[in-house]
């Protein structure tokens, strides 16, 4: 179809990278017990975690990040991609998905991969969702900031809600499967953040190698790095000129986007929807 959404398990996906099948391709996909998933809602760190996972996962060769687009080097389970470029994975493999926790398939459950769950304020995922709308050609037009904001509050936008996002994931009761990192704390320490990576994944990394992986995965690295700055994708599909991928790389950024009103729209329906979770917002 020449739609530019496509509706899966009641929420929007977008038709240009994923379709029904490498949707059933993913249901039907054989997940390993050594296998490494960083799961994401749209614009948390995703990419960030493609650069990390490979270094982390094969103690600090640098390899990939110069060899390997971003999108092949750690792929997304639910893309058209992951078809063409799973039989040159290096093991242990790692993934990117914006999957709930309900979406992800069968052998999830059976296999003992782990998953590294990152999460960002809502608040900035929405201001960093708003730009990516704008230069990226495959989705719709924005509109308007307060417009995009009532999208976002509603889930009428790609994987839903955040608020569901993010629930689903601190339900699922995976144990020592599942880390919880926020792209805050990555932020502010990310030789730390590596750090816990690697111990929760069991990698034994010594503190130099910390120290390069955090040098090559700042934002200034990746954005230097074609292999990862998404400039290799064509124009008709990213138009870089309107907003690049990685775009301002802060905490807070909303500050300079919302009006109190705004703020206090936002806040009332997230403070609601969270109502008795055990976590605050990062
Ligand atoms: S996507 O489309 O879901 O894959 O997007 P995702 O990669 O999850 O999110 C993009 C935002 O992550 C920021 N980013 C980084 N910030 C700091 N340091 C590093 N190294 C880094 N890499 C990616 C990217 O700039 C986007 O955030 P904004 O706020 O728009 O800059």
């Amino acid at each position: 179809s020449s739609s530019i959404y496509m509706e899966y398990q009641g929420l929007l996906l977008p038709s240009e990278t994923h379709s029904e099948k490498s949707l059933d391709f993913a249901q039907r996909f054989n997940l390993k017990d050594d296998d490494v998933l960083a799961v994401t809602y749209p614009k948390s760190g995703t990419s960030w975690m493609q650069e990390i996972l490979p270094l982390v996962l094969n103690g600090g060769d640098l390899t990939p990040l110069h060899t390997v687009v971003n999108w092949e080097r750690v792929p997304w389970l639910e893309e058209r991609t992951l078809e063409m470029v799973v039989d040159k994975l290096p093991s242990p493999r790692a993934f990117v998905t914006h999957f709930l926790y309900r979406l992800m398939p069968p052998s999830f459950h059976t296999s003992k991969a782990k998953v590294i769950y990152v999460m960002r304020n809502p608040k900035d995922v929405l201001v960093s969702s708003y730009y990516f709308h704008k230069m990226a050609e495959f989705l719709e037009d924005p509109g308007t900031f307060d417009e995009f904001m009532e999208k976002f509050l509603q889930g009428r936008v790609l994987f839903g809600k955040w608020t569901e996002h993010v629930k689903s994931w601190r339900h699922a009761e995976l144990g020592d499967r599942i880390l919880f990192i926020t792209y805050e704390e990555m932020v502010q320490d990310l030789p730390a953040s590596i750090r816990r990576i690697s111990d929760f994944l069991c990698c034994n990394l010594s503190e130099e190698v910390i120290q390069k992986i955090a040098e090559h995965c700042s934002f200034q690295s990746m954005k230097a790095n074609t292999m990862s700055n998404f400039s290799l994708v064509p124009k008709e599909y990213m138009d870089s000129d309107k907003s690049p991928f990685l775009r301002k790389g802060i905490v807070g950024d909303w500050k300079n986007h919302f009006t109190s009103e705004q703020l206090a729209r936002f806040q009332s329906v997230i403070d609601k929807e969270l109502e008795g979770e055990n976590f605050s917002l990062p």
